[in-house]
């Protein structure tokens, strides 16, 4: 069968059409922490089981010179930095939307006694398959807090922090936490006006630390040892995935014309949708709107 016979038949005959039609309808009830399809991907090209932007050293390099292996290292280092801030080494410590368990793999090979949590059932999976820890597998806001009441000595959200709705989490946060506890956070917050809304506002993280109860005991702007990450996915993108996206366009009209008339009405929106995710990982519209925290906080 053909092409464009097989879109036809899915779009004509009833079985089809119905699954197009409750597909698309359903599309916005999928809640992205469930099944998040995005993350699988990041972790099928970079497979360390971290799902972060990783941390550079040298915050200068080009990203021509960057090569896979660096990333991994990266990401490494990133997941090293936040282990290294782990004071209490006996008590438990709650890795909240874990990933896909790269930060238990570190904490494992130090001994520390660690549970993790994730909404994802791709990540419970995987990690119920490579690691011996618990894991939790629920969004962090309905977890069960039966028992766990200053339970942990540390609690960790590593670029988790951005999903969790403040208001519930934070409280939670206090909660879990033993007396002299504390919760190392790793991640970016908006810090001017952008269209692309992921990330907190910092300032309004400030006053709901103040709000619940909690405070900095110390942070770090690592944003210009994470941008190195965006530099090089920016590039591929536009130097590369831009380029190979124009020369199929072109194959396609030449070797199926027909499907590419269909599309053309489209592609001024198919466009439009990649201008906004290439907007999302260009490095200068990152630092100018957004800063990454190594935060450490603790009860106030
Ligand atoms: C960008 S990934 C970071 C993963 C991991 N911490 C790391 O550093 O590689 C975000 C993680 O947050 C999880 N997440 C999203 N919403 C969540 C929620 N409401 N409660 C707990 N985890 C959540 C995702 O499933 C994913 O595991």
């Amino acid at each position: 069968m053909g092409i464009a016979s097989g879109i036809i038949k899915r779009l004509i005959l009833p079985q089809h059409l119905w699954r197009v039609i409750s597909l698309q309808r359903n599309r916005k009830k999928v809640n992205r922490t469930y099944d998040d399809a995005q993350l699988k991907l990041y972790h099928q090209l970079l497979p360390g089981d971290f799902l972060h932007y990783g941390y550079f050293e040298d915050p200068a390099i080009a990203p021509q010179d960057i090569t896979i292996r660096m990333i991994y290292e990266a990401q490494d280092r990133y997941g090293q930095n936040i282990v290294d801030l782990i004071t209490d080494q006996n008590s438990e410590i709650l890795d909240v939307g874990c990933g896909m368990g790269g930060l238990l793999r570190l904490m494992n090979q130090k001994g520390y006694k660690a549970i993790a949590l994730t909404p994802d059932k791709n990540q419970v999976h995987h990690i119920t398959q490579t690691y011996p820890n618990q894991v939790l597998g629920c969004r962090f806001e309905d977890m069960d807090m039966t028992g766990n009441e200053g339970r942990f000595g540390t609690v960790i959200t590593s670029e988790s922090l951005q999903y969790l709705n403040q208001d519930i989490a934070l409280p939670m946060i206090l909660k879990l936490l033993k007396p002299d506890g504390r919760w190392i956070a790793c991640d970016y917050f908006r810090t001017g006006e952008v269209s692309e809304k992921s990330g907190h506002q910092w300032p309004s993280f400030l006053e709901k630390l103040e709000k619940y109860g909690l405070k900095i005991i110390s942070q770090r702007d690592i944003t210009q040892h994470i941008l190195p990450t965006i530099s090089y996915v920016h590039m591929w993108a536009t130097q590369i995935g831009m380029p190979i996206k124009e020369f199929a366009l072109g194959k396609l009209k030449v070797k199926a014309p027909g499907i590419h008339y269909a599309l053309e009405g489209s592609l001024p929106l198919i466009e439009q949708k990649i201008d906004k995710n290439i907007r999302t990982i260009d490095p200068v519209g990152f630092a100018a709107t957004k800063k990454y925290m190594l935060l450490v906080i603790e009860r106030a």
